[in-house]
């Protein structure tokens, strides 16, 4: 027995976590459950990660799972992760602009990318924060990895609130509706309805075209309409979820294709740039980019989405000519 933590050490995957939050806990309880891959949640607040990784810890017992949890504030403990999840960040507090928000996020954003590439080179990077797209670009500019180890996490969710429209629209499990969704993270992501099928069957031939324009348009405000229910704090279950759907692909190198927020270069007419669109992931993180034959009008509303990523990313250009050190 006493030789089987190292052995079990030896092929068990390593996955860190920062920002213990809301959807830092939903990411470590989906992934704890999936029992490949050991946890370390990492926060700013003493105490927070280390509570979290004990209650999930001891949840194990429950629902049978080994997964060891650990809790910590010093990246040290972060050291040869095979990915890393970020999720740390402020939500917009009253008074506060949204250059102030996009400000403070992408500070935190670019120090924890320093310090978990520094104890774990080799990690593919998930982004989540938000503005999710302008993150991504922070992440990339600080990480100096290739881009198919720094990729967003947004398409997952936004096909993933579609599906669930879809289904309850028409009634069908959730298991037959795929769906796809492009573009930024906002509310100019593009619902793509003739890619988006239940059985095989694309949704333009089962519901009309009115009642798609309000699926879809739900869909993009997805994100504010859980806000406007929770009051105080926004979406973490289906968030989660979708990051560990992504870790998924990537540790078990299963090669499934997901909407990811990726550094465009060339593909769909975009260069230089972080937009959803399909991708297959897998061991490395992404492996090819899928290119849809897009129509003209799904083409501009893609077009339109990456101006909207277009503008942050120029805000921050702008914040960084403004600051005397030259950084963001
Ligand atoms: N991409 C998406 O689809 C998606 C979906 C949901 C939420 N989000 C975003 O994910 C982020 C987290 O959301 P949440 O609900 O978990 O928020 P939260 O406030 O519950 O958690 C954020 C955590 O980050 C921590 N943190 C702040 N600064 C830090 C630092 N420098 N180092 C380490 N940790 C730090 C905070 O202490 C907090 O625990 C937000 O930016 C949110 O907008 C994105």
């Amino acid at each position: 027995m006493g030789s089987d933590g190292a052995a079990k050490a030896a092929i068990r995957r390593k996955v860190t976590v920062v920002g213990a939050g809301m959807v830092g806990g939903a990411v470590a309880q989906a992934l704890a459950l999936r029992n490949y891959a050991d946890i370390v949640l990492v926060d700013i607040v003493e105490g927070l990660p280390q509570g979290k990784a004990l209650d999930l810890m001891q949840a194990g017992p429950v629902l049978g799972y080994d997964t060891r949890l650990t809790g910590t504030n010093d990246y040290t403990e972060t050291a040869a992760s095979d990915l890393v999840v970020i999720t740390s960040g402020i939500a917009r507090k009253p008074g506060m602009s949204r250059d102030d928000l996009l400000r403070t996020n992408l500070q935190i954003v670019r120090s924890v990318t320093e310090q978990v590439v520094e104890q774990s080179p080799d990690a593919v990077l998930i982004v989540v924060s938000n503005p999710l797209d302008a993150m991504c670009h922070v992440a990339f500019d600080t990480a100096n990895l290739p881009r198919e180890r720094v990729i967003g996490m947004a398409g997952v969710l936004d096909s993933a609130r579609f599906r669930t429209f879809i289904a309850m629209e028409l009634g069908v499990s959730v298991a037959d509706v795929q769906a796809m969704v492009l573009g930024g993270h906002g509310d100019t992501m593009v619902p793509l309805s003739r890619f988006s099928t239940v059985a095989g069957i694309p949704i333009p031939e089962l519901i009309p075209g009115a009642r798609i324009r309000e699926i879809e348009t739900r869909t993009a405000g997805g994100g504010a309409e859980i806000v406007s229910l929770l009051k105080t704090g926004s979406a973490y279950f289906a968030p989660g979820a979708s990051v560990v759907q992504m870790v998924d692909a990537i540790l078990l190198d299963t090669g499934r294709v997901l909407p990811c927020s990726v550094l465009l270069q060339g593909e769909y007419g975009l260069n230089g740039l972080y937009v959803g669109v399909p991708v297959k992931l897998g061991a490395g993180g992404i492996q090819e980019i899928v290119q849809l034959n897009l129509s003209d009008e799904e083409a501009t509303a893609l077009r339109g989405s990456a101006a909207a990523v277009q503008e942050l990313v120029d805000s921050m250009a702008n914040m960084a000519m403004a600051d005397a050190s030259g950084g963001y």
